[in-house]
């Protein structure tokens, strides 16, 4: 049974949503295994431009299965909201998507809690804000946890809030947060369950007999790897497995059935939220960073925040792309370099008078390392509409071959434009 997982190699926002759209056709199904409303992923097809941050990019296309699995952490107003968003812009949404009933419940409580957490200055990671990290506190905690499929019982709810909203109010109120009402939010939930009912089921058991009768399966992983809670830069993560690892806990599909790992990379790099970034481009308003943020698009898709920007990090690279197993890289938004004299990449890191080839296990020693760079001739052309890759500029190619060599694997695609036809298979 193929199964493909398609999952960044950096800190998010590697324009994953593309490469899932384009292979998505070609699988029955199409799963997220991890994280929440925190995932921002553009799919653009002509001129509509589709922003989706909880729902699989599978659900554009009716004939797919769209699969939340049980390893995500779910707001129900968002999961309405999206649905909405897509039905009134003419894609039907029905039982092509489903969302597990062992996915955890956000509620507005996870959302004051993580307000309150953040605006402590020494604690803040520059999060989101959707209530990602207290859900999964609550998970792993297991008192205060609602799964979804506890949602479709009205009294039963009543009673798990009556439990849990007396001593979450206790706590936001002694940091002076906002509290709340059982009865408030219970009416509000139960009216949600209504509409998430048709959606809900055991998705492990759906996805196991997907399995059984070799269907196709896409795992669309959220965030990048190097925001993984166990393998990337903590503290300054998320808080689930964005790694392809993820996926045995968050679906119930064990690892051992996929066949191909797509690593998806900017040609660059960018950082949203705090926390370590040894090959950042702090040069001020005429720099090359605020260029890429201009040219590129940095900006979250979720919060609208600007992305800090940078050099390509080949280190950074190498170590995910380890942990990831990824089989070949595909590499985005080639073309935001275009009109660049040179361009860098890391190699190597200075970390106390000490050169070093290896990613530091340890984000303060990450944080001080100096990267060692490797200039490579920039080129002038508009690469935007090459569609081979005899139609890129020398320096292009050479500087795909170059990550090619670094990251020791195979460079897929290049993407060099949002739409979909703007993709060079380099094969
Ligand atoms: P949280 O996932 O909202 O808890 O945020 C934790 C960290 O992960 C913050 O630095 C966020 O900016 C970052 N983050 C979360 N989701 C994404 C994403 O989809 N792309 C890029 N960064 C993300």
């Amino acid at each position: 049974m193929p199964a493909t997982c398609v999952v960044g190699l950096q800190w998010g926002d590697e324009a994953k949503g593309k490469i899932t759209d384009i292979l998505g056709d070609s699988h029955q199904f199409v799963v997220r295994y991890n994280g929440g409303a925190n995932a921002g992923h553009t799919v653009v097809w002509g001129d509509r431009t589709f922003k989706l941050s909880l729902l699989p990019t599978g659900v554009l296309k009716p004939h797919i299965t769209s699969i939340i699995g049980n390893g995500l952490v779910v707001y129900p107003p968002r999961f309405l909201e999206e649905v909405e968003q897509l039905v009134s812009a003419g894609v039907p949404v029905g039982s092509n998507l489903v969302l597990s009933d062992h996915a955890q419940v956000i509620f507005p409580y996870h959302m004051e809690e993580e307000r309150l957490a953040e605006a402590d200055a020494d604690g803040k990671i520059g999060t989101t804000g959707r209530g990602i990290g207290p859900c999964y506190q609550d998970k792993v905690g297991r008192r205060h946890a609602i799964r979804i499929g506890e949602l479709l019982h009205a009294k039963h709810l009543t009673e798990r809030l009556k439990q849990i909203v007396p001593f979450k109010n206790r706590y936001l109120q002694a940091f002076g947060g906002k509290t709340f009402d059982v009865h408030q939010l219970a009416d509000e939930y139960l009216g949600y369950a209504e509409k998430l009912r048709p959606h809900v089921a055991d998705t492990t058991r759906l996805l196991q007999a997907g399995l059984a009768a070799g269907k196709e399966m896409l795992f669309e992983a959220a965030q990048g790897s190097l925001l993984d809670v166990d393998h990337g830069t903590f503290p300054y993560v998320t808080s689930s497995s964005s790694l392809p690892s993820g996926i045995w806990a968050g679906t119930g599909i064990p690892s051992r059935h996929l066949t191909r790992i797509i690593g998806v990379i900017k040609a660059y790099t960018s950082r949203v939220g705090r926390g370590p970034f040894p090959t950042e481009l702090n040069d001020g308003p005429d720099g090359i960073g605020e260029r890429i943020r201009k040219i590129g698009r940095e900006f979250g898709t979720v919060t609208g925040r600007p992305r800090r920007t940078g050099w390509l990090d080949a280190v950074a690279l190498k170590y995910t792309a380890d942990l990831a197993g990824a089989d070949e890289v595909t590499v985005m938004l080639l073309d935001v370099l275009s009109g660049l004299k040179e361009v860098k990449i890391n190699r190597a890191y200075m970390l106390r008078g000490e050169r070093i080839t290896h990613f530091p296990s340890d984000a303060y020693e990450l944080d001080q390392c100096e990267p060692e760079y490797e200039t490579l001739p920039g080129w002038s052309e508009d690469i935007t509409g090459c569609r081979k890759p005899s139609d890129l500029p020398t320096a292009a190619r050479k500087y795909v071959d170059r990550i090619q060599e670094l990251v020791g694997l195979p460079v897929s695609m290049v993407s060099v434009g949002p739409d979909r036809a703007q993709t060079i298979p380099m094969k």
